[in-house]
């Protein structure tokens, strides 16, 4: 408060906002104008952002890998799906597959994977090579209240009525710019009053997307797509439709499934491989003009476990380690750095009591086997058996089992059984990812990473 009044005090005397003059006496003192200067000039060190809203470097920052920081934010978006081509790893043959399986047999596509693996990229880039093929795709992300007829009027009107066969394009509706939604009646829209609609499309072919369609809640919803999905297929209908949505089997994400099991083309969207995750990060060191040395290549392929969110993620944060103290190689340590950052990130997201317990089973020495089990979930996508935890670790049946047993009873670990077999699942969401980068925290260190395969390096230019 003091400076605050002798800040006012002296402003009377000489302001160099009004030339060094004084302030008239008897006039009342601006006084919200005042403390916002003072403000201004006590706060000048408070963060503030390094590129304006139209992604401009403001010059700032400061230092001169402004710039190469600016890059980095596009370089790797952990937060956000890839729609930029040359920033889209690997998938060539995931993406072939169901080109052709939309092209050649005509199926409706549903893709289906664990979070973060990358069906929303893969569906901008689908999108891509539709709107290159002249498709008219459509894209929607579907919530917890979406309903048929909201889903499907919102797609009737991205549809021009120029492809319906009764409306030539020369017509003055089809000139006029409508849409198939013109053409909907008022009462609620059902799949077969849908179907009849787009029975009559010509000249064209589109592609519905409904991503996130684990989200939707109601069973009329499912129940209703299943129906257009046997609609359009028996009367050879232009209009396909792909879904995506988080599950570990396909039963999960569509209901009514045996009715449509030839209608539709189900794809689990793989675990990249090594290569796929080393594209990642060759793009990145492209766009943002950083190199990744081997060591830290070979880390963050290790970590990653073929999830490309958690490579994303951990180039970005290594990215800013390296930039931080001032050198556009990124080595090794950046890497542990980004591990630290990535797991106070995923600590964030598990609920207390779970974070006290594997705390204790850390302490306590149960690091590794708890490593163990998250590796098996993550490379299970879910749902785990025995013979994963063996698989991911070389580990003996019994000491698996022991293991096992020992996550249950911290009730960290649930049992379900499926089709007859017991398998295993965590009991929140985010823990593998959490367990899993917590051990790589604590334990894994750039030595013990298998060598990084060879790769064309890209020249950071
Ligand atoms: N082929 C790819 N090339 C480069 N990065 C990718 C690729 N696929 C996914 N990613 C990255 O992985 C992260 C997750 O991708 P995406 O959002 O597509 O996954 P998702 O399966 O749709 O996730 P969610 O289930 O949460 O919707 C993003 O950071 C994205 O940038
Ligand atoms: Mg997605």
């Amino acid at each position: 408060m003091a400076g605050w009044k002798l800040n006012i005090g002296r402003r009377r005397k000489e302001d160099p906002a009004r030339g060094g003059k004084s302030a008239p006496s008897g006039v009342v003192k601006p006084l919200i104008r005042e403390t916002q200067r003072v403000g201004a000039i006590e706060k000048n060190s408070l963060p503030r952002f390094q590129a304006t809203a139209s992604d401009q470097v403001t010059g700032r920052g400061g230092d001169r890998l402004a710039a190469t920081r600016a890059k980095l934010r596009h370089a790797f978006t952990p937060s956000q799906p890839v729609a930029d081509r040359r920033m889209f790893a690997g998938r060539e043959e995931v993406l072939q597959t169901i080109i052709r399986s939309i092209e050649d047999q005509r199926l409706h596509t549903v893709l289906y994977g664990e979070r973060g693996i990358g069906k929303t990229s893969l569906l901008h880039m689908l999108s891509q090579a539709g709107v290159e093929a002249r498709y008219i795709v459509v894209y929607s992300s579907c919530g917890a209240n979406s309903t048929f007829d909201e889903t499907f009027r919102a797609a009737a009107a991205d549809i021009p009525l120029l492809f319906h066969s009764s409306y030539a394009p020369t017509t003055a509706e089809a000139e006029r710019g409508s849409s198939l939604a013109d053409l909907l009646p008022s009462g609620p829209l059902t799949p077969k009053k849908f179907g009849d609609l787009c029975a009559k499309l010509v000249g064209t072919r589109v592609l519905i997307i409904l991503d996130e369609f684990d989200r939707c809640e109601s069973g009329a919803f499912r129940r209703d797509i299943a129906e257009l999905i046997k609609n359009l297929s028996d009367r050879l209908i232009r209009v396909q439709l792909v879904l995506a949505g988080v599950a570990a089997d396909l039963t999960e994400l569509v209901e009514h499934i045996p009715s449509i099991r030839r209608n539709i083309f189900a794809l689990r969207v793989p675990k990249m491989t090594d290569q796929e995750v080393l594209q990642i990060i060759s793009n990145g060191e492209r766009e943002a003009n950083l190199i990744f040395d081997r060591a830290a290549g070979a880390f963050v392929v290790s970590v990653a476990q073929g999830s490309p969110y958690i490579a994303s993620l951990l180039c970005h944060h290594a990215g800013r380690a390296a930039l931080d103290v001032g050198r556009n190689t990124v080595v090794a340590s950046d890497v542990a750095s980004a591990i630290g950052s990535a797991a106070d990130e995923f600590r964030g997201r598990i609920a207390k009591p779970a974070q006290a317990q594997i705390k204790r089973l850390f302490d306590s020495g149960q690091g590794e086997a708890m490593a163990l089990a998250a590796r098996a979930a993550l490379a299970a996508s879910g749902a785990f058996a025995m013979s994963d935890v063996q698989a991911a670790g070389e580990v003996t049946a019994v000491k698996a089992q022991r293991l096992i047993d020992q996550l249950i009873a911290d009730r960290l670990l649930m049992v379900v059984e499926e089709g007859g077999e017991k398998r295993y699942e965590f009991a929140e969401d985010g823990l593998p990812t959490f367990l899993w980068i917590s051990w790589a925290q604590q334990s894994l260190r750039p030595e013990e990473t298998k060598a990084e395969p060879e790769r064309p390096r890209q020249a950071a230019s």
